[in-house]
């Protein structure tokens, strides 16, 4: 193995083929062997359901490089079962747990020089996604789909590293109650993009989307869950009035890591909009994000400052962010099963 010659530590979040992509295809009512490809364009009807009516469901993990040089993946389990709940609610034949980890061993074990080394900054992003491939004109899931799993190296997903964001509460709803925002299907971020172009326009990093029916509480932001630490230190997070916020697997282990690693109170409930100001830190999590510091919220107007200040993550959240990343890089021991090697 002969690492990439890449500058690891100046990656983006940014697109990049690499040696082989795995795909596997659905048709007749099954899906066929996976197979690696080095061909990095998918191909389809021009009626396909995908185009027509946006019939695609997606994940996001990572792959690490350890300190004495394994690879890692971590809670990929929770990816696959993920997976299989969106594909569930958009008319697309699940990918069993089985094959979405043959297919993730398939594919990193192929591209391992192109996972960043132990202590670069950067890591290996995986996207499995499955799209209804097949033609469909009428307003029905396609016969056919196509499971791909794509990787590229990535660096931070925010530019500036771990700098506090500026955010600002949206005029525009991510996700409808009860709609399609607890799954990953590519139309919850197609909905974001002129929401987030507003945003950028204004100069914020973010949206923070408020619950679509009374926009009183706080949900989630095109792309993480959100976190906050009461003034004692206990960690708090919006548990969703109408099933609209993403189940984030970085959320359900920060919150795990939190309790029983740390013993931190924890507590998921809703969090109005009115008890924001109250919080001493505020944080973004996720696959792409980790935890992204939150320092300043705009209202309509009105700054909601926190504490932990412009200049650097809060004292609780870093010390969140240095044991799940611990675990994650294989230097801190984590609950069982939380780490799957690729061989
Ligand atoms: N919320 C949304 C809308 C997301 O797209 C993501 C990213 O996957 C998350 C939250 C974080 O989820 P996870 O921690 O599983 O990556
Ligand atoms: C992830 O964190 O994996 C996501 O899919 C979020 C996306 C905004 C990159």
């Amino acid at each position: 193995m002969t690492k990439k010659n890449i500058d690891w530590g100046s990656l983006g979040f940014v697109y990049q083929p690499t040696d082989y992509s795995v795909s596997a295809m659905y048709k007749d009512g099954k899906w066929s062997d996976l197979e690696l490809t080095a061909d990095h364009t998918c191909h389809m009807s021009e009626c396909a359901c995908v185009l027509q009516y946006a019939q695609t469901v997606f994940e996001g993990l990572k792959a690490y490089t350890t300190p004495d040089g394994r690879t890692v993946t971590f809670r990929p389990d929770l990816n696959a079962q993920r997976m299989i709940d969106s594909a569930e609610r958009l008319g697309i034949p699940p990918v069993p747990e089985e094959m979405f980890m043959e297919a993730l061993d398939l594919l990193v074990a192929n591209n391992l020089d192109w996972v960043p080394p132990y202590g670069s900054g950067a890591t290996m992003y995986v996207r499995p996604f499955i799209y209804g491939s097949g033609p469909m004109i009428s307003v029905a899931p396609a016969e056919e789909f196509e499971f791909r799993m794509i990787c590229m190296p990535v660096g931070p997903y925010f530019k500036g590293g771990i700098k506090p964001l500026v955010l600002k509460i949206s005029d525009f709803d991510r996700a409808a109650p009860h709609g399609t925002g607890d799954i990953k299907a590519g139309l919850n971020y197609a909905m974001s993009f002129h929401a987030h172009e507003v945003a950028h326009n204004e100069g914020f990093a973010e949206n923070m989307f408020l619950d679509a029916g009374t926009r009183t509480c706080v949900e989630e932001t095109g792309g993480a869950n959100f976190l906050f630490v009461t003034k004692d230190g206990k960690i708090v997070t919006p548990k969703s009035k109408s099933n609209s916020i993403l189940p984030s697997i970085t959320r359900r282990s920060l919150m795990v890591v939190a309790k029983d690693l740390l013993g931190m109170d924890i507590e998921q409930r809703e969090v109005p909009i009115a008890e924001v100001p109250e919080f001493a830190e505020c944080g973004l999590c996720g696959t792409a994000a980790v935890i992204a510091p939150v320092g300043k919220i705009n209202d309509h107007g009105k700054e909601i400052c926190f504490p932990s200040g412009m200049d650097e993550m809060g004292p609780v959240l870093k010390k969140l962010y240095d044991t799940l990343t611990g675990i994650q890089m294989g230097t801190i021991e984590g609950p069982e099963g939380w780490i799957h090697e690729i061989k």
